[in-house]
């Protein structure tokens, strides 16, 4: 695996590998590689030829009370376990190259961006998908991979390729969890044993919420007061927004329509950790 850090440089070889037939796939990370990250390089690794791989903690996409400088970054780890998961190159930039001293440009992502996540972390999306469209033209893939746990920030990367016509194809990849249900994230580290468990409720929301639309209970509004009841009675848990979206515009959704694919979004905090999950709805 070959580690390059300038974009210029990245751009010179996917440039090449193109020349040469390549198919480039690319995987997008802020590092702190887990199962979550390596699930979706195993899944470039089935239609591409070549895998690149990004590391980049982007500043843009935090907010000034937010995690940036504490984020982790174990990049030795990472390189690890770049290497065994076959992965070609990877491109790990340093801010500055990425950010340079007299940048103004940035992308805005519209309403979809200010809603839920965005309405939270207000900027986060414009940074999401400055980088993304940065990264983009950077490692110059055929296809680039991302994971369903971000369902929002993996619904404004799929309308920005489709409303500046770039020419990629986008792959999303199923959430990975750990035991009890917890979805796989970075952040998970800051979790206590104790916190882990409780976290779990995350997904046992999503399983009630899947358990009533089976039984032809349509009323979402009353599913995601329920879920909101679930997440405040575990000890140590609150919740931030459960929400039911329809899976092509992330509108809020009052009811199940036939034939129309809904997305449960749940942000919640355990202890001080605040996360983020989300099930596919099938009616
Ligand atoms: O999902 C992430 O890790 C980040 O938001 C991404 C897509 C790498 C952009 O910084």
């Amino acid at each position: 695996m070959q580690i390059i850090t300038e974009p210029r440089q990245m751009q010179a070889i996917a440039e090449k590998l193109r020349l040469n037939r390549q198919f480039i796939g690319v995987v997008m990370t802020m590092g702190a590689l887990h199962e979550g990250h390596l699930s979706l390089i195993k899944l470039a690794r089935q239609s591409a030829g070549t895998i690149i791989l990004t590391i980049f903690v982007n500043p843009s996409q935090f907010g000034i009370d937010e995690d940036l400088h504490q984020y982790p970054r174990p990049f030795e780890q990472d390189v690890a376990l770049a290497t065994a998961a076959e992965v070609d190159y990877l491109f790990a930039p340093v801010a500055g190259t990425i950010y340079p001293e007299n940048y103004q440009t940035t992308l805005q992502c519209g309403a979809l961006g200010e809603r839920f996540e965005g309405e939270r972390r207000p900027g986060h999306f414009n940074g999401v998908a400055t980088v993304v469209t940065k990264l983009l033209h950077i490692t110059k893939p055929h296809r680039a991979i991302f994971g369903e746990k971000d369902a929002q920030q993996l619904a404004i990367i799929r309308r920005l390729v489709e409303d500046l016509n770039l020419d990629v194809d986008i792959v999303s990849a199923p959430i990975i969890r750990e035991e009890n249900g917890l979805a796989v994230s970075s952040r998970n580290i800051y979790l206590s044993s104790q916190e882990r468990n409780a976290a779990s409720i995350l997904y046992q929301g999503i399983c009630h919420a899947q358990k009533c639309i089976a039984e032809q209970n349509k009323n979402l509004p009353a599913i995601a007061a329920e879920i909101e009841q679930m997440i405040r009675s575990t000890p140590g848990c609150r919740p931030d927004y459960v929400a039911f979206v329809d899976e092509e515009q992330f509108e809020p959704a009052e009811t199940v329509e036939a034939g129309k694919e809904y997305r449960l979004l749940i942000a919640a905090y355990a202890g001080s950790v605040r996360l983020i999950d989300n099930g596919k709805i099938c009616a």
